[in-house]
């Protein structure tokens, strides 16, 4: 949104005007695609939560899953392309091994939603299970 435009809606004033200028222009901004929007939000909590032990080599949980695949799949779960949402949904939920569990007042069931389809954004991938060795 333009600064103008901003201006215009704060004013409470112009709501028309603003359209018809941004019309004029030809610049009404294309509204990213939802799913992009839905992987970007998973990819913010995802980070606020899970970032410190799943996204870098030396995290944790990189660390476990590195010992337990022996790096026959990525440790970093962002390059995973095996994992099932409802499995993530499991694991957030429940814990496992060391991982700790989390509860709905800190990941509502949207939120996890959406880190679920981040680490598995494809609907092809929904129904193939996680690996196991
Ligand atoms: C305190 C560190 C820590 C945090 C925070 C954490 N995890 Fe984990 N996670 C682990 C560890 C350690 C394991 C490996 C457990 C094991 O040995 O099987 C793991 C395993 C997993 C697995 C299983 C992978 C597999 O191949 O079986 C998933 C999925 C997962 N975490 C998702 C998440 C998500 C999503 C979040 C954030 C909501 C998160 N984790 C937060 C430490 C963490």
């Amino acid at each position: 949104m333009s600064r103008r435009t901003k201006h215009c809606l704060g004013a409470g004033v112009c709501l028309l005007a603003a359209g018809g200028w941004a019309l004029a222009q030809g610049a009404t901004p294309p509204s990213p695609p939802p799913a992009d929007m839905q992987a970007a939000a998973g990819g913010k909590i995802f980070g606020k939560w899970c970032g410190d032990c799943h996204s870098t080599p030396g995290g944790s949980g990189s660390q476990a899953l590195q010992r337990k695949y022996r790096g026959d799949i990525p440790d970093i779960l962002e390059q995973r392309t095996d994992l099932n949402p409802d499995y993530v949904r499991h694991v957030v939920r429940h814990g496992v091994s060391f991982m700790p569990s989390f509860r709905k007042t800190e990941i509502s069931d949207a939120d996890l939603s959406l880190v679920a389809t981040y680490l598995a954004p494809s609907p092809g991938r929904a129904d193939r299970v996680t690996k196991r060795p």
